[in-house]
């Protein structure tokens, strides 16, 4: 059998941009060298990607000797110079990770601005900037939570052999494609040496809604694939759907396509569990009934999270997931898209609309009022607690 060697480097300049495959890249200790370096942020700090703003993932990225050059649809090119940056750092917020980054330039925030036509903040992960990864004490950029995720090609063709549509590697994100070895035999690997570098595996990635991007076109894939297969044989005990591992690298060097790939540490693989055909059907008739109709013209509402302490003065158009994370709260959530259940809140009073073909609750739960934050939206005043 051939050895397992590393078939594809890939980097991700800007958080949720498009990737660029190398041949070789530097490994430093918060990722290889470009990779997440870059965000966009609201005005307020909070990190932009493409799970709410798909478009981002068609803004091509090249690294050139001052900065970055990036070409997206309908926009003049742009050059991102390292020299033009401010010396100013703000506060990013990455998920529960509150980051120092150094703010770029005004006509940055222009150019990405017009294109997602929204407002918006280019940052860059600056000599200033620190963030830790959890239960380690590695850095990490901007990346979700660690610094390396490493996939196995084996693993894409499995999944790809239990779909009508094959999906792309590029969808996954991945930093390290590893060829050679069984399907989700990553899975098993505790620390692994590639060419030079050794890495410790820290946790399994559990994928979101950014999944089911087409990054060609930005569109959605139909019935929310790759996650509603992922569901059926790759969710954990807490509802996440797992596929690739995050790493971080215990030395800095250099990776080189072709590199051999040593599984030097072996650790018993997480167990999935199956969701039978009959209770995903049950799911789906629940949810059709939910759903409503019409969207309703916009207005304001009231939400309370009293399990958190918290009113928030919300909309009818915005998911309770988001509108409670803009409210500043941690509400757990892992797909994002109405499959996994970990966002399941009980809505004590009001009424929400639900809009999941394929709903992540059992019958008996959706009888004792539970709903997913990540795919109701309140419709009247509503009053929250956690499940
Ligand atoms: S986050 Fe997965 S169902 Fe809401």
């Amino acid at each position: 059998m051939s050895k397992l060697s590393l078939s594809q480097i890939n980097i991700y300049p800007i958080k949720s941009c498009a990737g660029i495959a190398l041949s070789s890249s530097k490994v430093e200790q918060k990722g290889l060298e470009f990779d997440r370096r870059f965000v966009l942020t609201t005005t307020n700090g909070t990190f932009i990607t493409a799970r709410t703003d798909s478009t981002l993932c068609l803004v091509q990225t090249e690294v050139c000797a001052t900065g970055l050059r990036l070409n997206a649809p309908g926009m003049p090119e742009l050059t991102i110079k390292y020299s033009d940056f401010s010396d100013n750092y703000q506060m990013v917020k990455v998920w529960e990770d509150n980051i120092k980054g150094q703010y770029c330039h005004p006509k940055y925030d222009q150019w990405f601005s017009q294109y997602l036509g929204k407002t918006c903040k280019l940052v860059f992960f600056g000599e200033q900037s620190k963030r830790q990864v959890k239960n380690s004490q590695s850095q990490v950029s901007f990346a979700d939570g660690y610094p390396f995720l490493l996939i196995s090609q084996q693993s894409l063709n499995d999944l790809n052999s239990r779909l009508a549509t094959p999906v792309t590697m590029s969808q996954f994100r991945p930093n390290l494609v590893v060829d050679n070895s069984t399907a989700f035999e990553e899975d098993t690997w505790k620390k692994v040496r590639i060419g030079e570098i050794e890495f410790e595996v820290m946790k399994s990635c559990s994928r979101c809604i950014f999944t089911t991007v087409d990054p060609k076109s930005a569109k959605k894939y139909q019935a929310r694939e790759p996650l509603t297969t992922l569901q059926k044989y790759r969710k954990d005990k807490k509802g996440d759907l797992l596929f690739g591992q995050n790493l971080i690298a215990l030395n800095t060097g250099k990776l080189t396509l072709n590199d051999e790939v040593v599984v030097t540490e072996k650790q018993a693989p997480t167990i999935y569990f199956d969701q039978t055909p009959t209770s995903a059907r049950r799911h789906r008739n629940l949810a059709s009934q939910l759903q409503a109709s019409d969207q309703a013209a916009t207005k304001s509402v009231e939400i309370v999270f009293s399990s958190w302490d918290v009113k928030h003065q919300g909309n009818n158009q915005t998911s309770i997931l988001e509108q409670g994370e803009t409210a500043g709260l941690n509400i757990p959530f892992s797909c994002r898209a109405g499959i996994c259940g970990r966002c399941k809140v009980k809505l004590n009073r009001g009424e929400v609309r639900n809009l999941n073909v394929l709903n992540g609750l059992t019958e008996q739960e959706v009888n004792e009022g539970y709903i997913l934050a990540c795919s109701c939206i309140p419709q009247t005043d509503v009053e929250i607690t956690k499940s």
